[in-house]
């Protein structure tokens, strides 16, 4: 049996204001049929756009004058846009990337911060038939570079405040034909050569006719990082919003007058599926916040605008939690009936913490980049298991596999989480990378990379990753990214980098890097190799912790043990080293 540090959190759905829209998940999941879902979707002429879906058809219904959005900016301007508004503001950027030239297909990359013309441009190239690339703006210039050269961007759309970062690396794009900088925001002047976004949609019609877009056309595209090689581009469908409506509907329990804040940023693949996609396929008011944390700041957010389901993440929880109930309770935060939580583990202190802060428990899911939607999930009307990710969707099917992807079905052994294929918003292709895409499916099973654990009710616990990805706040970081970066500076001879447990972040960033004869491991040293590493990466992939050592412990074969170094940095057994190099 499962041993609990914390009893189980029973829930009184009679007590709910909201009816729950899953009340039986085991009911749900014998009858899961993903043929009825689509009954929630328009798709006319059995054509499928992820903004057909998420906008064009509610402003064409009773929601024309519903807001879609409402957006506050980091200086506390509001602004509300209804769906109607929603639709002329993306048809106007898709006729404009229309008259560049931009055709279906095209990678379309969005380099800004979260700001109402990055929602509407992402929705004017998704109308377009365009893919469309979100990218962090905290990122340098280098994964900026090694994105769009991957994907072969045609565009990038940016802030006067990033442009500096693309006009380093521009010259290495041979595939970039334009710069669109939204700078009216900024009041700044747009260079010659860039393009004016403000310009160019104002020259623009409002009316547009959506590219005939099928399940399998491609929508967008996000970057994610892997063990071995540089981060990999997983491109979606625009039958993905199937998967977004129905797990919206059912995990996020979105209803029609919900305000409903997710806090990710669409860098990230949150930020795309549930930042945008689950709320508008459900019709529901969106609030985009483009300010950063803040406990007290995110709370005034949620009174402001009378949040009722939110949707977070584990590093922000232990932010929150840091900062103290008492600050909650500062604020009339009555509205929020639903917390959610994702991209790390969430602690169970973390779910019970939400029960005193909020008086509601933080419902925790799992879910990937890859998956494209929620897969397995605590649902509002199921009991929790504080430190559990919950059970998996309706529609999907999860086990937990031995090394030769045998199931497990005993309760409680540690083997590979893995999936059975297809699910509508499985990701479709790591672009350019076929070979690494099809490593990743073995014996009919998609292969998450996470370990995990099964409980005998089918709770789903997780253990940690099967590789070597970095997951800080979050975020997932390839060490051969930073790695590659790190040894460009002219002292490195070697860098190996692996995550350092972090009490707030799960991990940081750390490197170990021997330096080039002829050069002291001094302090002054270690902070030129930081600001080289921050302003190439950006601060949310650079290191934290840099340290000196005389040798990277490697394999026969050449390849760096990060394992190694992460045994050594936590003091732990170092376990097998016949394989090390010789010194
Ligand atoms: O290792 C798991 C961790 O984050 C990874 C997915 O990261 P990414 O592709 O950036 O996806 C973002 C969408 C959530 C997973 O393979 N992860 C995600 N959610 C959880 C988690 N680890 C533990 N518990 C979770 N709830």
């Amino acid at each position: 049996m499962t041993v609990l540090h914390y009893a189980e959190i029973a829930k009184d759905v009679s007590a709910m204001t909201v009816k729950p829209n899953l009340l039986d998940i085991e009911r749900e999941r014998q009858g899961w049929s993903w043929d009825r879902a689509k009954a929630g979707l328009d798709l006319p002429n059995g054509l499928v756009n992820q903004a057909y879906e998420c906008i064009d058809r509610h402003a064409a219904g009773q929601r024309a004058q519903k807001h879609g959005m409402i957006w506050e900016g980091a200086d506390g301007k509001v602004e509300r846009y209804t769906f109607a508004e929603l639709k002329r503001h993306t048809n106007r950027f898709a006729n404009a990337l229309r008259t560049l030239g931009i055709k279906k297909g095209d990678r379309v990359f969005f380099f800004a911060d979260r700001i109402p013309e990055l929602y509407f441009g992402v929705f004017g190239a998704l109308k377009l038939g365009a893919i469309a690339a979100p990218l962090f703006s905290a990122f340098g210039p280098e994964p900026v570079r090694e994105r769009v050269q991957r994907a072969e961007g045609v565009v990038i759309v940016t802030t006067p405040n990033l442009v500096a970062k693309v006009n380093a690396i521009r010259g290495q794009l041979p595939s970039l034909k334009h710069v669109i900088v939204i700078a009216h925001r900024q009041g700044k002047p747009v260079a010659s050569g860039d393009l004016d976004y403000q310009r160019l949609v104002d020259a623009a019609s409002d009316q547009f006719e959506i590219e005939r877009t099928g399940q399998e056309d491609w929508s967008v595209m996000h970057f994610t990082s892997g063990t071995t090689g540089m981060p990999k581009g997983a491109a979606h469908v625009h039958g993905a919003v199937l998967g977004h409506l129905a797990t919206g509907k059912y995990v996020l329990d979105l209803h029609d007058d919900d305000i409903y804040w997710c806090t990710a940023d669409p860098g990230w693949v949150t930020g795309t599926s549930y930042g945008m996609f689950a709320p508008w396929s459900n019709g529901v008011t969106n609030l985009i916040y483009e300010g950063g944390f803040g406990a007290a700041k995110w709370y005034q957010v949620i009174q402001r605008h009378r949040v009722t389901v939110w949707y977070t993440a584990p590093t922000a929880i232990r932010l929150l939690m840091r900062a103290g109930a008492k600050v909650a309770k500062q604020h009339d935060l009555s509205t929020l009936r639903y917390v959610m939580s994702v991209g790390e583990p969430l602690n169970p202190e973390g779910v019970v913490w939400g029960k005193e802060a909020f008086g509601l428990p933080i419902h925790d899911n799992w879910w990937q980049t890859e998956t494209g939607a929620i897969m397995i999930a605590n649902y509002l009307s199921m009991p929790i298991r504080p430190g559990s990710m919950g059970r998996p969707f309706p529609g999907i099917t999860a086990a937990i596999l031995d090394d030769e992807q045998n199931e497990i079905t005993a309760p409680m052994v540690e083997g590979q989480l893995a999936l059975k294929p297809p699910w509508p918003s499985m990701f479709r292709v790591y672009w350019n990378d076929q070979e690494r895409y099809n490593s990743r499916f073995k014996r009919g099973w998609y292969l998450t990379g996470d370990k995990a654990k099964r409980d005998a009710d089918g709770y789903f616990w997780f253990v940690g990753r099967d590789d070597d990805v970095i997951n800080t706040a979050g975020h997932l970081v390839s060490p051969f990214e930073v790695e590659s970066v790190l040894i460009e500076h002219e002292a490195v001879a070697e860098a190996g980098v692996i995550g350092k447990p972090d009490a707030v972040a799960m991990e940081i960033v750390k490197a170990f890097v021997t330096l080039h004869d002829g050069y002291e491991p001094t302090n002054e040293l270690r902070r030129q190799i930081m600001g080289h590493a921050r302003e190439r990466l950006g601060p949310g992939v650079a290191p934290r912790e840099i340290d000196f050592i005389k040798i990277l412990p490697k394999t026969r074969s050449g390849k760096i043990m990060r394992r190694l170094l992460k045994a050594r940095e936590l003091g732990l057994p170092e376990g097998d080293t016949s394989t090390l190099e010789e010194d």
